[in-house]
């Protein structure tokens, strides 16, 4: 699965579309986090990779978590372009 997916895709849907809450390191420390309860995941956080599984973030950008401010983003980007960020997330940000 990971060969098909480019990393660079990744990296630059991240920044277009999720650095602003997750900031570029993706430990959610932005100014977007001082106003969102609750706050933007950390991904570097031990527990973020813990709880984290490949298949629960491909599900969570998807979809959306409700009631916080992570919307869906099906009807921005295709599946390969979820799945895309979600490696570069894990491999680049995580250090999975
Ligand atoms: C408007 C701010 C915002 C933007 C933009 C945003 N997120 Fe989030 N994200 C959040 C918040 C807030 C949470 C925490 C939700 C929670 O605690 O359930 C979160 C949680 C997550 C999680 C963890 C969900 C889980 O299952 O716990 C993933 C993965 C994630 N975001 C990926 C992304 C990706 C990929 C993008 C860009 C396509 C993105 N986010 C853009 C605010 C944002």
């Amino acid at each position: 699965m990971a060969l098909s997916v480019d990393l660079e895709t990744g990296r630059d849907i991240f920044y277009k579309h999720c650095k602003a809450c997750h900031g570029d390191k993706g430990d959610g420390k932005t100014f977007a986090a001082n106003v969102l309860n609750p706050p933007p995941k950390n991904f570097t956080a031990e527990k973020s990779k813990k709880e984290l599984t490949e298949k629960r973030m491909i599900h969570s950008v998807t979809k959306g978590r409700k009631g916080t401010a992570m919307m869906p983003w099906e009807s921005n980007l295709t599946q390969e372009e979820i799945q895309a960020v979600v490696i570069y997330i894990r491999q680049k940000l995580m250090q999975l």
